[in-house]
């Protein structure tokens, strides 16, 4: 109907028209010519639409002496592509150009609905996340086979845009926790065709075969789709990373015992795999060249070359970054085989992984193991030269919120607790207009504040921190029973961290911290120049001596602020009783600038 009425004279429709074409050089008179040529036709058939554009010529015409609207708003400017970098032996996670630290936070499975959306946004804003983690379903994006329906995924942009939140996509195609669950209705309905893999006994598994032809071609086909949509819907780059597939791979079956897998498994092992994986030689076939591990390792590959596959199609129509997702084996004592996950990112098969997808940009674990021992051996075994850490899930328990700081001390580009969204929990009232939002309540409520302490700290200093981590100039000190002290090494300074009572207010000046009644002090330290340094954190005191052992320290100056929107905003200076016995760091998300001298 607009367009009558603009032919008519409706002023706001004529500059919707006029917006829209005469930036690209063609009278407004003759697109709206062709336009109602184009409604009549189909309505009335091409006769009377002759007639109907003779007579809404005139009103054209008439409308051509009317003031000149306002300017059109301007086009969205196109933002650089976010990328992963490396530099000097570091990685960087650059989004509109810069470092950029994912706070993450992962929404529940089934809360990338729109009727859910209003139990997400509260959550993440509460916890100060900068990006939200949230599926895209191929069910729902192609549940008629062929036809795609992008309309949820736009609702989900257009929301975080409003929220002024980045979104990592998660990609629920073929795998989704080593299952199929989330492929369309029209695929489960032939199984024959997108085959499930076959278990050692004969039977299928509940996973699907990495060897099924039309499950591939099908999950490229869409997640080709959805990656041109992303790029034309998204210059803005909301959506700043995509992950493929959700823990590829299989329980309870090590490999697909199909005819035709079993075929590639007796046969030789492809050049590239052997290599990765430190094997010189010949090798008629994967047992021979791998033993116990030749099923698991097979399995990997062909998990890999599939997911790769889905990668790169998407990749060369969007190259946004991309990741998989790995349900980790146990880091300490990983068990045999077919005790975890097989077929996905596993420690054991990332050189695989690297060789056999190489669109993947990043082999990510999923830790839900809160051991400390554990957690920090995970993220040692996925900091790699050829891998930036990133930890897309982890368990969203307390114990576990103060290893954000453990991956930043490992250059680490992002943090996301999971299932942080209000979808299980009563969603509080909306705050008023600049209030804090209000703190969730329920069983789970505590869950909650320790991310959002962490972001809260570090959400307005977020560039500083991932430039700071970038060039090399940020360590952090994270708590750990019975280690309640911790050095730093910044070359001229040893930065110590101690956590716990100790010191005035705690035990008298030098008295020895205790330690935290529970584990949860987290510190960073980052040198700004050779004397001066940025400190921020909870629950810790922090103190520098030169490395010098001839030397003394004195604080020349300490400044205590926040840091709003990027900048630090000066508070005090700190002295006296609040540096006598080191620089304490509370509950309260603050920031010290310290300037060293010696004596
Ligand atoms: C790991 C999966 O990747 C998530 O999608 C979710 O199922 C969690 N496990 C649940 O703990």
């Amino acid at each position: 109907m607009w367009l009558l009425a603009g032919v008519r004279g409706h002023p706001a429709s004529r500059i919707l028209i006029e917006s829209r074409y005469s930036q690209i050089g063609i009278p407004v008179e003759r697109i709206a010519l062709d336009m109602i040529a184009v409604r009549f036709g189909r309505i009335f058939g091409s006769a009377t639409c002759v007639a109907a554009i003779a007579a809404c010529s005139v009103a054209v015409t008439l409308q051509a002496q009317a003031p000149a609207p306002p300017p059109a708003p301007a086009p969205v400017k196109e933002r650089p592509i976010p990328k992963v970098v490396k530099k000097d032996g570091r990685y960087g996670f650059m989004v509109d150009g810069a470092p950029y630290l994912m706070l993450g936070a992962q929404a529940h499975n089934s809360s990338g609905w729109p009727n859910m959306l209003p139990k997400v946004w509260p959550a993440m804003e509460y916890l100060h996340a900068n990006t939200l983690e949230i599926p895209v379903y191929w069910e729902q994006i192609e549940a008629k086979k062929g036809q795609f329906d992008f309309s949820v995924v736009d609702t989900i942009i257009t929301q975080a845009r409003a929220h002024n939140m980045r979104l990592d996509l998660l990609w629920f195609g073929t795998w989704k926790n080593g299952s199929q669950h989330y492929m369309p209705e029209w695929a489960k309905a032939e199984p024959e065709k997108y085959s499930h893999l076959i278990g050692r006994n004969g039977s299928p598994a509940d996973s699907p075969s990495p060897f099924a032809a039309a499950s591939l071609e099908g999950d490229i086909r869409a997640f080709t789709a959805f990656m041109r949509h992303l790029k034309a819907f998204d210059p803005q780059h909301t959506v700043i990373i995509v992950q493929v597939e959700n823990e590829s791979g299989t329980w309870g079956s090590t490999r697909d015992y199909s005819p035709a897998a079993q075929k590639l498994f007796d046969g030789p092992v492809p050049a590239d795999v052997l290599k990765a994986m430190g094997k010189q030689g010949d090798f008629p076939n994967w047992t021979a060249a791998f033993a116990g591990e030749a099923e698991v390792n097979f399995h990997a590959w062909a998990v890999a070359t599939y997911v790769g596959k889905v990668a790169a199609a998407g990749k060369a129509v969007n190259p946004l970054p991309m990741y998989a997702n790995a349900a980790l084996r146990d880091p300490i004592k990983p068990g045999a085989p077919g005790s975890y996950e097989a077929g996905g990112p596993t420690d054991n098969v990332i050189p695989i992984w690297k060789v056999a997808a190489p669109a993947i940009d990043i082999e990510s674990p999923d830790i839900y193991n809160s051991d400390p021992v554990a957690y920090l051996k995970i993220l040692d075994l996925y900091h790699r030269d050829d891998n930036p850490l990133f930890v897309p899930e982890t368990s969203g328990s307390p114990g576990v919120a103060r290893f954000f700081f453990s991956v930043l001390g490992l250059q680490g580009i992002g943090f996301s607790p999971f299932g942080l969204d209000y979808t299980t929990l009563p969603t509080p009232p909306p705050a008023a207009p600049g209030a804090a939002p209000a703190a969730p309540t329920g069983p789970t409520q505590d869950q909650y504040s320790p991310t959002a302490l962490n972001y809260r700290l570090i959400g307005p200093m977020m560039r500083d921190v991932a430039r700071l981590n970038f060039e090399g100039k940020l360590q952090t000190a994270v708590e750990e029973s019975g280690t309640p002290t911790q050095t730093l090494h910044f070359g001229p300074w040893n930065a110590t961290i101690s956590f716990g009572a100790g010191g005035r207010g705690g035990g008298g000046r030098g008295a020895a911290p205790a330690a935290n009644p529970n584990p949860t002090g987290r510190v960073l330290v980052a040198q700004l120049e050779d004397n001066k340094f940025l400190v921020a954190g909870y629950y810790g005191r922090v103190d520098f001596r030169p490395a010098a052992a001839d030397k003394r320290r004195q604080f020349m100056r300490v400044d205590e602020g926040t840091y709003e929107n990027g900048v630090f905003k000066f508070l005090r200076i700190l002295n006296g009783d609040e540096t006598d016995s080191g620089l304490r760091l509370s509950a309260e998300p603050i920031a010290l600038r310290v300037s060293l001298g010696v004596y």
